[in-house]
């Protein structure tokens, strides 16, 4: 078995007092360290305006992580390794201040002078905080710096543009790691592998043997405490210019050539530019909005998106999107790949579903109704695994046949849960491998694509709301399907 690398580093992270802060980094970091991938050679420097100490830090860190550590687990030893200071993000001082307490806790922790910046705050000052840490010299050290942003990056292509230009003003690309979270998850990880590492998948996975893809993150949460920041976003650039777009970017990528970052990358970029544009007056034939109204979720009454906050009154902000893109190169020529995503639907699933062509000749299924398509069914979340979906015998005298499934449960499988996905993209961008984090053409093209989408909808009116809490969305989403005379699996 190989050694597990232990990287040392100064962590800082801008926005510690807030909800990122509190229920992903800090018990990702305690997992880490848990687990041995983080030695006592690592420091926390938590920053945000609040008038927190290092007492208030370590208590916020230690209720953090409540749910992971056992009964009578001191983890005084793990919450000392954290600091914290009142920050301004516009103040030369605040910058002199955190250099000097960067460099006294590499000498006291060893650090090698390796620096990461994670920046999990509104993106208003990413630009700001990039330009003021290199002027300061808080890149000037032995070791590595690297820089990791949350989303949203950038709200259209060209404010994107412009903080890609203010973080590439003070960072090379290959310092900045871009958080798509969606790529840290296991199941996402494991599109590759069960691609790349399997002949009866590989050697189908093209427009001679799939009928179509489709990809559905369902949520059964509405906007929560974030109707601010959502009402200005939407599905479209919360989920479909990130999570949703990665997704098919590495489910119709070529194999690289190796799995280096470049490499992977490389072909995902690929995808994106073959994605076909839509014009801005075609965007109703492909793509769906929607916005849920008062419905049941698991048995719950809960109230429509214009009802949770006095802000949402008459808003036109999507909750749900559902399209139909296309791929245009030589191996997806013809197959659409459904994409779908929506707050306040049935279940929460993230799922990956191919559905392969039937048999030219079937003997058995003579109807179309009949038909049991063969899905590959990956689950990203929950119940993590796949499920194939094949046809056999139906027990008796005849010819009946009978749908049958074979799964693999990855948790059932390992035996642990799947590791958090920003544990593991806190591991990687301590390493220096960006494989998982989306490269600046990938953002952009991204962008690009949905900015016609958004432009098209800015101009028409919504019917909303148009879909019922606790469904699947609006029946458009389904007819988008049917009139290619297919639909969601599974039903
Ligand atoms: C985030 C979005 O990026 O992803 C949220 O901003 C969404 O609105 C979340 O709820 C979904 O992530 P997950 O991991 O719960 O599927």
């Amino acid at each position: 078995m190989s050694e597990t690398i232990q990287p040392k580093a100064t962590i800082v992270i801008f926005g510690a007092t807030g909800d990122l802060a509190n229920r992903k980094l800090y018990p990702s970091i305690y997992r880490l360290y848990k687990s041995g991938k983080l030695d006592e050679d690592f420091a926390v420097i938590g920053l945000a305006r609040r008038g927190w100490d290092n007492n208030i830090i370590r208590e916020k860190v230690e209720e953090s992580i409540q749910g992971l550590i056992s009964e009578g687990e001191d983890v005084s030893e793990f919450t000392s390794h954290f600091y914290y200071r009142s920050f301004d993000v516009t103040s030369t001082d605040s910058y002199n201040d955190l250099k000097d307490m960067v460099e006294s806790l590499e000498k006291k922790y060893q650090t090698g002078g390796n620096r990461l910046f994670y920046l999990a705050m509104a993106p208003d000052f990413f630009g700001t905080i990039a330009n003021q840490l290199k002027n300061h010299g808080l890149k000037e050290t032995s070791g590595w710096t690297r820089l990791v942003i949350e989303k949203p990056f950038g709200h259209d292509l060209p404010s994107a543009k412009k903080l890609n230009k203010e973080l590439q003003a003070a960072f090379e690309e290959n310092q900045i790691y871009r958080i798509d979270h969606y790529l840290g998850k296991e199941m996402v990880q494991n599109i590759e592998v069960i691609r790349f590492a399997n002949g009866i998948f590989e050697h189908l996975w093209n427009n001679q043997f799939i009928n179509n893809i489709q990809v559905t993150s369902s949520e059964t949460l509405g906007v929560e405490e974030r109707a601010h920041y959502y009402d200005k976003s939407g599905a479209t650039r919360d989920m479909i210019q990130n999570h949703m777009m990665q997704m098919v970017a590495l489910l119709a990528m070529e194999p690289p050539i190796n799995l280096s970052t470049e490499e992977i990358r490389s072909e995902k970029i690929k995808v994106l530019r073959a994605l076909r544009p839509i014009k801005e007056e075609k965007v109703s034939k492909y793509f769906v909005r929607g916005q849920y109204g008062a419905g049941n979720v698991n048995g719950e009454e809960v109230i429509g998106y214009q009802d949770e906050a006095e802000e949402l009154k008459d808003s036109e902000t999507e909750t749900f999107v559902a399209g139909k893109l296309a791929i245009d190169n030589y191996r997806w020529a013809g197959v659409p790949f459904y994409i779908r995503t929506g707050k306040r639907m049935k279940e929460k699933s993230t799922k990956i579903v191919v559905e392969f062509k039937d048999i030219p000749m079937n003997l058995y299924h003579k109807k179309d109704d009949l038909r049991n398509p063969n899905l590959l069914v990956i689950n990203i979340q929950p119940n993590e695994g796949i499920t194939l979906h094949l046809n056999a015998k139906k027990t008796g005298n005849g010819n009946l046949t009978e749908p049958i499934q074979l799964a693999y449960h990855q948790d059932a499988q390992s035996g642990i849960n799947t590791p958090e996905a920003y544990e593991k993209l806190i591991y990687d961008s301590m390493l220096g491998d960006a494989t998982n984090f989306t490269h600046w053409d990938e953002v952009a093209l991204s962008w690009e694509f949905v900015d016609r989408l958004l432009a098209s909808w800015a101009k028409q009116k919504a019917e909303f709301p148009n879909y019922e809490s606790g469904s699947m969305g609006p029946k458009a989403a389904d007819e988008l399907l049917e009139k290619d005379g297919f639909r969601w699996w599974p039903e």
